[in-house]
């Protein structure tokens, strides 16, 4: 379902990012108003770093629910808040802001948002999971996996990160060449390897894993990354990052309008926007 913009709607949310064009948010949360008959409206905005605290200043006015933080604010956008979730404080990144009475509250919708698409994948809950990657989708996966008492590997590119991570939210870092591939039953790859690159791997050498593995990466463009290849001719499951995009907005929805809109909402406007190559505005 394709929605046109409501630029002067009565509630309003934004996405601060830069780039901002090439987000597919607009097209998810537009569907998820027109779905739930709100006169509400979202706007893409491009938002660098210094013009960051202004932007966020915006967010008090009435008619503004929230707005979505993307590259590269998720890191440096708590400061400019009132109050951070349990989960925002641990992982340290925000990518949902909530307004409420000119209160700004932080939230990270990408961990739970991860759970619900690996659910969604029928992911294995027990076995060894890797986590690829040490910025803040890794946190956010690291600590979403924890949360619910999976033991987590965590290995990077710069092997120092995936310590300090380890030692901050749990589990242990493991070096590619030595990890237990063989137990491990979930692999998800929070690293940005792969991202507009389709011949790009994290692991360049497909490591064998347990036969019931599930391989989920966040990288969702290109839908079929070479990671994603390298599983399937391994005979393994493997899920692009599409239902974590759909279940993080989806989230991110509720806590702006307390209205829970279907994922299939959003999972249908992200496949009508590649469908027709819709440009954010
Ligand atoms: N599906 C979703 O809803 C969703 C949500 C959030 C993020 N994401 C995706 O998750 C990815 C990571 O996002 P982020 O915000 O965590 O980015 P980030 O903070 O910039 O971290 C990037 C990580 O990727 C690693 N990396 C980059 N290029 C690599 C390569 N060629 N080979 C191996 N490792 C490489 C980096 O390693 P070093 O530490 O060595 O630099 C770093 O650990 C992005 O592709 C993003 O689009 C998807």
């Amino acid at each position: 379902m394709n929605v046109p913009d409501r630029p002067h709607a009565p509630q309003h949310a934004y996405l601060f990012a830069d780039p901002a064009a090439h987000s597919l948010s607009p097209q998810m949360h537009r569907a998820a108003f027109a779905h739930a008959g709100i006169d509400g409206g979202y706007t893409a905005r491009r938002v660098g770093a210094a013009g960051l605290p202004e932007a966020v200043a915006g967010l008090r006015q009435p008619g503004v629910l929230g707005a979505n933080l993307s590259l590269p604010h998720k890191e440096s956008v708590p400061a400019l808040l009132d109050d951070l979730t349990p989960a925002a404080r641990a992982i340290g990144a925000v990518n949902t802001v909530i307004h409420s009475g000119g209160r700004l509250r932080g939230d990270n919708t990408d961990a739970p948002g991860l759970l619900a698409a690996l659910a969604d994948a029928d992911a294995p809950t027990g076995g060894l999971s890797v986590v690829l990657g040490a910025g803040g989708a890794a946190r956010a996966a690291v600590y979403a996996l924890r949360q619910t008492g999976h033991d987590v590997l965590v290995v990077n590119r710069t092997h120092a990160r995936a310590q300090a991570l380890a030692a901050e939210l749990g589990g242990r870092a493991a070096w590619p060449e030595t990890a237990p591939w063989s137990a491990v039953t979930l692999l998800v790859n929070a690293s940005s390897a792969g991202l507009d690159a389709p011949d790009d791997s994290p692991l360049p050498t497909f490591p064998r894993l347990d036969r019931r593995a599930l391989v989920y990466d966040m990288v969702y463009r290109p839908a079929e990354t070479r990671l994603l290849r390298d599983a399937r001719a391994a005979g393994l499951r493997a899920e692009n990052g599409l239902g974590m995009l759909a279940h993080q907005a989806r989230l991110a929805f509720t806590a702006w309008t307390g209205v829970d809109v279907p994922v299939t909402v959003f999972l249908e406007a992200l496949k009508a926007a590649e469908a027709t190559g819709d440009p954010a505005p």
